[in-house]
């Protein structure tokens, strides 16, 4: 197939879910492939505009606000700004990144549905779905608790089990509870509107299998894999409150499912970009408001979804089945997903605290975006799960950036301060190997352009290293340091080739590290920017001033590095003993049900082991009513002579009980910590016996 040479792209990055920070995986997974694809578009010239924004809809928006004790809205803007601060900080240059809970993305994803609607594209269908009479909502998977049918796991969601991975039906659970009430949940029937996909799989067979063959073969096997296990009509509408309202009449609790929305924010995402353009210059013209269409309606333009492996289905399938069906858009030409990037041999994840967070890196390493940016380019998971390991982080810093890249431009630059008074020297007569070196530099932009062009960032990234390496060799090999005591003229015409490699290295590494790139400019004082003027020997002018030489790189110590396994390690020993002991959440109580509790302060007055016993201590309480005897299980974490004089919480009207031969009346209040330790729960201060706890 030929390649069209568009000269409009619309360049989007999956829009993440505003309910935690951005880490590592985000960045190598889609935006920073999507952000040096941009940037190298831009630099030939193209008309480029590069959205995203958060998705702030949908159920993970509403567990992270509730876990956080706070209401979606709350959440989302919590972390919208948290994201887009983390990704100008690592310079993804989003000509937008917006949000879907915005007025601008409700009309458009509304409108969107109801052209789908109005033309009869959907198929509306009622089931019957789980629902919580206590909450009076219907209730999303993830909402949904039971055990698991696979691994007897006690806390597997509706949608998963966490325990053995498996992917679950609400229907399949044991015994499901509801997590919003406790309560056992009840079927009942609701409608929802569908996506009938299985009406197009003839032509996504035609569009994919038959007219994208030069997809990325990850992309491209999903996509057949879908496809040839058959497709079903996806239910695009959810029972909700949050999110963009069905626009249709008697649909109140009614929202658009997430994955329908959130697509179509990229659509916003540009209308917004132009919004504010618009108020920003003042200009409110008609034609104004239609300045966004071209970016989606067309044909000259090229439209390219950076993504995740998880994100497939949803932009090769289902988008475009939305743009298809609604008729007046484009269609993807493109989408280079990426595999997932795992950490330290493990998956990343949020929730066992298992990441590389972007604000954390910043705080640990500032001022070294590039280099985060370098290896997680150099090591992206284009076409397998990859591992990100500290080791290789520091060891492609030291080996790679400073040894190489950054070595070669220092010494040409303290060179030309050393014996050319910072001023860029005249080249004299070429040798062969001058020659050679230069007719080598001039194939390197079409190489790296060639590589950018077909999503092979890794490999174009290894070709700009080898640029350096090229200047790197030269000046060892020609070594002007020695040669300088008998040929000045000679060293001169090397340095300038060091300079201009140098200058050409300043260009074509701005997609990749765009603030190296920013500094090696400016300490060279290059005027010429854009990709065309690349390859040439002669950026920059002779005679003209270089700023002082400054380093680009440093080298990372083996502390630093140490430090991020060990807090590595120590989130996961966190994690584990949390994940560990916490049992799931019990069924909410009435007041009246805690006021049945008699619980009293009480000081421990004399103990000792129950004989026999492991986990066994008699104490002797002091109660201020009585004093009695309680048989407590924390001979494993007490020694009694250290807890006598204690004051502690008694359940005081616990019925008495034989244990081992002693009654014991009442049981001893204690916190149970990670590790399964236990600590008394006592008063601040001594209260008196028998005060109570309430
Ligand atoms: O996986 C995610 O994080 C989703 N929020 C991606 C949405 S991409 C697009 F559809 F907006
Ligand atoms: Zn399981």
């Amino acid at each position: 197939m030929t390649k069209k040479n568009f000269q409009r792209y619309t360049v989007t990055a999956a829009l993440p879910y505003a309910n935690g920070p951005v880490h590592i995986g985000h960045l190598a997974g889609a935006y920073l492939p999507a952000d040096i694809y941009a940037r190298y578009l831009r630099l030939r010239g193209k008309d480029v505009l590069f959205v995203c924004g958060s998705d702030e809809h949908g159920v993970p928006i509403t567990i992270r606000a509730q876990k956080e004790g706070i209401t979606p809205q709350q959440a989302v803007d919590k972390y919208h700004t948290m994201m887009k601060d983390s990704f100008r900080e690592f310079g993804i240059a989003f000509d937008i990144y917006s949000r879907t809970s915005n007025a601008t993305h409700h009309q458009t994803a509304s409108d969107f549905f109801r052209v789908l609607y109005e033309q009869g594209d959907f198929v509306e269908q009622v089931s019957e779905q789980y629902y919580d009479e206590k909450a009076q909502q219907f209730l999303a998977d993830r909402y949904i608790q039971g055990t698991c049918p696979v691994c007897s796991f006690p806390s597997a969601y509706g949608d998963q089990c966490e325990n053995c991975g498996s992917t679950l039906s609400p229907a399949e659970l044991i015994q499901p509870v509801s997590m919003l009430s406790g309560e056992k949940p009840v079927l009942k029937p609701t409608k929802h509107w569908y996506l009938p996909l299985d009406r197009y799989e003839g032509w996504l067979r035609e569009w994919i299998l038959e007219g994208h063959t030069e997809w990325k073969t990850n992309v491209y096997g999903q996509c057949k894999s879908w496809i040839d296990q058959g497709l079903r009509p996806r239910a695009v509408t959810r029972d909700l409150d949050w999110g963009v309202p069905l626009p249709l009449p008697d649909t109140e609790g009614k929202v658009l499912y997430v994955w329908f929305d959130a697509p179509i924010g990229y659509i916003s995402a540009t209308k917004d970009y132009f919004l504010g353009k618009n108020a920003s210059s003042g200009k409110k013209e008609p034609e104004d408001e239609a300045a966004w269409e071209p970016y989606w309606k067309s044909p000259d333009t090229q439209l390219v979804h950076f993504v995740g492996k998880d994100n497939i289905v949803f932009h090769c399938i289902i988008f475009p089945v939305m743009l298809k069906a609604h008729g007046d858009f484009i269609l993807p030409e493109n989408v280079p997903a990426n595999e997932f990037l795992n950490l330290e041999g493990n998956k990343i994840s949020t929730s066992r605290n298992w990441a590389v967070w972007l604000h954390e890196y910043l705080r640990d390493f500032p001022g070294q975006q590039d280099v985060l940016r370098y290896v997680l380019t150099a090591n992206a998971p284009e076409t397998k799960d990859n591992d990100f390991t500290w080791k290789d982080f520091q060891a492609r810093n030291n080996n790679e950036l400073v040894a190489i890249l950054g070595n070669f431009v220092n010494r040409a630059v303290v060179l030309t301060h050393k014996y050319f008074g910072g001023k860029t020297p005249s080249r004299g007569e070429l040798t062969d190997f001058d020659r050679e070196t230069l007719d080598k530099l001039v194939d390197f932009p079409g190489r790296i352009a060639a590589s950018l062009e077909d999503y092979r960032f890794r490999e174009a990234l290894a070709h700009l290293m080898d640029l350096a390496r090229l200047g790197n060799k030269y000046l060892a090999d020609t070594e002007p340091w020695k040669v300088i005591k008998s040929d000045e003229e000679r060293v001169a015409t090397i340095l300038n080739i060091g300079l201009q490699i140098s200058a050409n290295l300043a260009i074509l590494a701005e997609p990749f590290l765009p603030s190296t790139a920013r500094k090696l400019s400016e300490m060279l004082q290059l005027k010429t920017a854009g990709w065309n003027a690349t390859g040439r020997p002669d950026l920059l002018p002779e005679g003209q001033t270089l700023r002082p030489a400054e380093l680009l790189f440093e080298k990372i110590e083996d502390d630093a590095v140490e430090a991020q396994v060990r807090k590595l390690s120590d989130n996961k020993r966190q994690n584990e003993m949390v994940s560990k002991v916490l049992p799931p959440a019990k069924p909410e109580v009435v007041f009246d049900d805690f006021t049945k509790l008699d619980i009293r302060v009480a000081t421990i007055v004399a103990a000792k082991p129950v004989p026999k016993t492991k986990k066994l201590l008699e104490l002797t309480l002091d109660t201020g009513l009585d004093t009695r005897t309680v048989v407590s299980g924390i001979a494993e974490h007490h020694q009694p002579a250290d807890i006598i004089g204690k004051q502690v919480c008694l359940l005081a009207n616990l019925a008495p009980r034989d244990i081992k031969g002693i009654r014991s009346q009442g049981m001893i209040l204690m916190a149970e910590d990670g590790d399964g330790t236990l600590s008394f729960v006592n008063p601040e201060k001594p209260i008196v016996n028998g005060g109570t706890v309430s």
